[in-house]
């Protein structure tokens, strides 16, 4: 039922993520791949940041994702975007998927907003690390805390498995498994809205649409739910953002 809860709140979303368009584009200007990158992009959605990506900076990339209803619809973005040439997409667990994938393959490996394929930022960056070329870039999307929660904050919104840290211990976790942070783009309460809040009008309506599916009851429970944790604690406590790494080279002894 997650998934295709997912699948139904976001079907009207390009942007699997807390960012808008703007967001997005600002996260190109600042990596500027040059024409012919390699880009893996893990738990890719919709696959528009490969899309944008593709024909904005004709990079090239495969993206994967579990979600078939999501890599259709990637599919379908490429082909308007003129870029099928140049991407590929896959059906597939991501981290299954990148621990068959060539070591040393890509100038650019993304995970964005979807830590859980590794068990946790420091899995997800071991995941990936392996498959970078020399100078390339991982670009991870993680959520953090703005301050420290109540617990009934984390379990409401279902971050109970989930090992979720403030900003700053999210660039010391970075560091520590051996990376240097460049930079970062993160979310603001109305880029969390743009994500969230116009998932409600979407389940609304299918909700309208399909009053006799099966996972109606879930369905409607779950948007009361979801509606409820993002105004009372998603919006004080949550943080989001994409953050830009590579490898740390460490300093020539003196
Ligand atoms: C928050 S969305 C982010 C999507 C995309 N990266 C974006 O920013 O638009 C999380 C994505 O992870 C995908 N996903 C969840 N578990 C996965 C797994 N084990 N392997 C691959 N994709 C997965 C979902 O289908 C969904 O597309």
């Amino acid at each position: 039922m997650s998934l295709r809860f997912h699948e139904i709140a976001e079907s009207r979303h390009r942007i699997l993520n807390p960012f808008t368009d703007d967001k997005l584009d600002l996260l190109g200007e600042l990596c500027q791949p040059p024409p012919g990158t390699r880009h893996l992009d893990l738990a890719c959605g919709k696959g528009e940041l490969l899309g944008r990506w593709a024909a904005t900076y004709g990079s090239h990339g495969t993206g994967v994702d579990i979600s078939e209803v999501f890599i259709a619809a990637a599919r379908t973005r490429a082909a308007e975007l003129n870029v099928t040439d140049t991407l590929t997409f896959v059906t597939a667990d991501a981290a299954t998927y990148a621990k068959q994938a060539e070591p040393r393959s890509y100038d650019i490996v993304s995970c964005i907003g979807a830590t859980w394929i590794g068990g946790g930022l420091s899995g997800t960056l071991d995941l990936m690390r392996p498959l970078l070329r020399p100078n390339g870039l991982i670009l991870v999307g993680e959520v953090f805390w703005n301050s420290t929660p109540p617990p009934e904050a984390i379990t409401a919104l279902g971050l109970d498995d989930h090992t979720c840290l403030s900003l700053a211990q999210t660039a010391a976790t970075m560091d520590e498994a051996g990376f240097d942070l460049l930079d970062m783009v993160l979310a603001s309460p109305d880029s969390w809205d743009r994500y969230t809040a116009s998932q409600w009008w979407t389940l609304s309506d299918w909700l309208r649409d399909n009053p006799h599916d099966p996972d109606a009851p879930a369905v409607h429970d779950a948007l009361r739910q979801w509606r409820t944790s993002h105004l009372e604690y998603g919006r004080q406590y949550l943080g989001w953002g994409v953050f830009i790494l590579r490898p740390a080279i460490p300093l020539p002894t003196p």
